[in-house]
Parts: structure tokens; C-alpha cells; sequence
């Protein structure tokens, strides 16, 4: 029989500041999200220190919400979980800082909790769906990550390949600012691409053949040689209109040749490895012609969370925090925020 817990977790890594308690790693008893998304748009990207600001301005309500919303206090809780990296230091600082005030005051355990571990477990938070079965091969694409991982049980991870330069959402990130269009960039191409042509422009695949690694840099600099050819004095990063550019055919091309590596590489990794079920998690999973491609494409199930489970959370914080209490884990008070921590080393 499974042992029973309420885990409160606290996710301050990148732009939002969250909190939430979850019950047995599957029930999501109460779940805030507070996004700082307007304010960095003005700077079309994330402000790191602007970013630590704004989270010490709101990890205490968010945190008291989080329990109130779920009707608990802490003695009803029995660990609490908080994102120690990878993300900006400055903010998963403050994240850390609270839940160990937290567990000084109330005796709890500390647990520190990998960013990317959380994205995957995301789907285990579904639970009206049966679990997902191993071995799974589990695709994270996220605005500073993608990870193709295989997982023969539960926390055991085998890291098959990465990108080796631009993560797929900053690809998304950083052409949508070529394109004059808002902070963050992926719902924005997203949009835009729904009235485009995704054969128009024909961006390179980069397929890296012999390895599970991505790279989706020279893409991202196939769309700047385009909007060159109609902009040719245009600064990089500047977000102004671009009078002329065919946006939505240049989004639709673009979002077509992300998601033609992402799912083309992750089906061969699933057949390779014989996986059973494919796990798609992070803020790209939002995608929709993503998701759409995995569902058409795929011959075993492919998994992918809810749309609010897509993009940070701290549901996902607590779910995986119920996995690592079970199974012993308890930090020392002490331990610092690692900003670089690859899933491989949990
Ligand atoms: O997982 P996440 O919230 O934060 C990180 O851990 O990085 O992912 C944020 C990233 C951003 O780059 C954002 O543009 C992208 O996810 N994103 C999307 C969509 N929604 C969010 N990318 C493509 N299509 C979307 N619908
Ligand atoms: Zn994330």
C-alpha cells in the first residue's frame, strides 16, 4: 500500500512565483500562480534581478493561499518541497530561503526538488488517468531545456540526448521578438501561426542523425535571414512592427520545423528503447501542432499534462516531492540552490 502524504511545494526558479499542496504526488488540493510574464514582456525576456524582486514580493501570500485554499495548516502537512534548480540563482534563492523558514519553524523535512524532475512528473498529476507505465521515454521542452530521458521506474533517469545550443521555447523566445511579436514568444507564434502556411518558408531540420541531441540555433538564424530580406536595417531584439513581413507563414514554417525534429526524434528514441508510453512535459507541451504531431504520429500513448501543468508550476513541485519523501529523501537545512543541476544527478 502507497503511504499516504500532503506535500505544500514552492517553485520560484525562473518567472513565476508559485505554490501549491498535493496529496499522495496524484490530487491537487490547492495550486497559485503568480506570473511576472507582464512585467518582463516590456524587456522581451525574463529581468533576472527584477524577476528576485518581484518574487520576495509575493512568496508569502502565495504560500499562505496555497494552505488556506486547501484548508490545511502546516501540522497537516508532511514535507515541504521546494525547486532548488536549475533556474536563476537569484530566484530559486528566494524560493529556498522561505521553505526553509518554513521547516525551521514547524519541524517539517526539507526537500529539495529538480525543475525538470517536476516537468516530467507533471503527468502523474492527472488523476483520473491511469499512471503512465515504464519504461517511458519522457521528452522535457521547456524555455531553458529539452531532454530526451529514459525511465525504466520511477526517478531513475537515463539521459539520451539534449540541446546543444537554444532551447525550443527560447527558439520561440527569441524569433518572436525577431518578429515584432510579445514576450513570451511561444502562445504568441502559436497565434499567429494559425492563419500561416507552415510549407511557405522551408527552414532547416536539424536532424544531428547519430545522436538524440537537438539544435535549433541555425534555424533561429534561417528566420532572421528572411526578415532580413524585407528588414534590412533591423537591430536584433528590437521589438518594433515589422511592416511587410509575412509573420504568420513565418511562424507557421518555424513552429513546423520544431515540431518536426521534436516528434521525429523522440518517436525513433521510443521505438530504440521499446518504451511504452511517451511523457511530453514543459512549457513547449503547450503546443499545440505539437501535440497535435505526437497524437497523429505516434503508435504507443504519448502523455502530455494539462495545459496549466505545461507552464511552471508548484503542483508539480509537491508531486514529485510525494515520490522522493517515500523514498527517504530529507535535505539538510543547509543546503544551497544549484542553478545548473542536471535531471542525471538528482
Ligand atoms: O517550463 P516553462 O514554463 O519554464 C521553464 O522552465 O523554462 O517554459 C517556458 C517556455 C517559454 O519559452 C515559452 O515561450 C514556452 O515555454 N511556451 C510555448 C507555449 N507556451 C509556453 N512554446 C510554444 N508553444 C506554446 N503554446
Ligand atoms: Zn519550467
Amino acid at each position: 500500500m502507497t503511504e499516504e502524504t500532503r506535500i505544500l511545494g514552492i517553485e520560484t526558479s525562473c518567472d513565476e512565483t508559485a505554490a501549491s499542496v498535493v496529496e499522495n504526488g496524484r490530487t491537487i488540493l490547492s495550486s497559485e500562480v503568480a506570473s511576472q510574464a507582464a512585467t518582463h514582456a516590456k524587456y522581451g525576456g525574463v529581468f533576472p534581478e527584477v524577476a528576485s524582486r518581484l518574487h520576495i514580493e509575493k512568496i508569502h501570500s502565495i504560500v499562505a493561499d496555497a494552505l488556506s485554499h486547501a484548508y490545511l495548516g502546516l501540522e497537516s502537512i508532511d514535507a515541504i518541497a521546494v525547486t532548488r534548480g536549475p533556474g536563476l540563482a537569484g530566484s530559486l534563492v528566494v524560493g529556498m530561503n522561505m521553505a526553509k523558514g518554513l521547516a525551521i519553524g514547524s519541524g517539517l523535512p526539507l526537500l529539495g526538488i529538480n525543475h525538470l524532475e517536476a516537468h516530467l512528473y507533471s503527468i502523474w498529476l492527472v488523476e483520473d488517468e491511469p499512471e503512465p507505465e515504464f519504461p517511458i521515454l519522457s521528452l522535457i521542452v521547456s524555455g531553458g531545456h529539452s531532454e530526451l530521458i529514459l525511465m525504466q521506474d520511477h526517478l531513475t533517469y537515463q539521459r539520451l540526448g539534449g540541446t546543444l545550443d537554444d532551447a525550443p521555447g527560447e527558439a520561440f523566445d527569441k524569433v518572436a521578438r525577431l518578429l515584432g511579436l510579445a514576450y513570451p514568444g511561444g502562445p504568441a507564434i502559436q497565434e499567429a501561426a494559425e492563419n500561416g502556411d507552415p510549407t511557405s518558408f522551408a527552414f532547416p531540420r536539424a536532424w544531428l542523425d547519430g545522436t538524440w541531441d537537438f539544435s535549433f540555433s541555425g534555424l533561429k538564424t534561417a528566420v532572421l535571414r528572411e526578415v532580413r530580406k524585407t528588414q534590412p536595417e533591423l537591430e536584433a531584439g528590437v521589438e518594433t512592427p515589422r511592416p511587410g513581413l509575412p509573420i504568420s507563414d513565418l511562424s507557421a514554417s518555424f513552429q513546423a520545423a520544431v515540431v518536426d525534429v521534436l516528434v521525429g526524434k523522440t518517436l525513433a528514441a521510443a521505438k530504440e528503447f521499446k518504451a511504452r508510453q511517451i511523457l511530453v512535459s514543459g512549457g513547449v507541451s503547450a503546443n499545440h501542432a505539437l501535440r497535435q504531431a505526437f497524437q497523429s504520429q505516434s503508435p504507443i500513448p504519448v502523455r502530455t499534462p494539462p495545459l496549466h501543468l505545461c507552464t511552471d508550476n508548484a503542483a508539480m513541485i509537491a508531486g514529485v516531492g510525494h515520490w522522493r519523501f517515500l523514498a527517504g529523501q530529507r535535505d539538510a537545512l543547509d543546503i544551497d540552490v544549484f542553478p545548473t543541476w542536471p535531471i542525471t544527478d538528482v
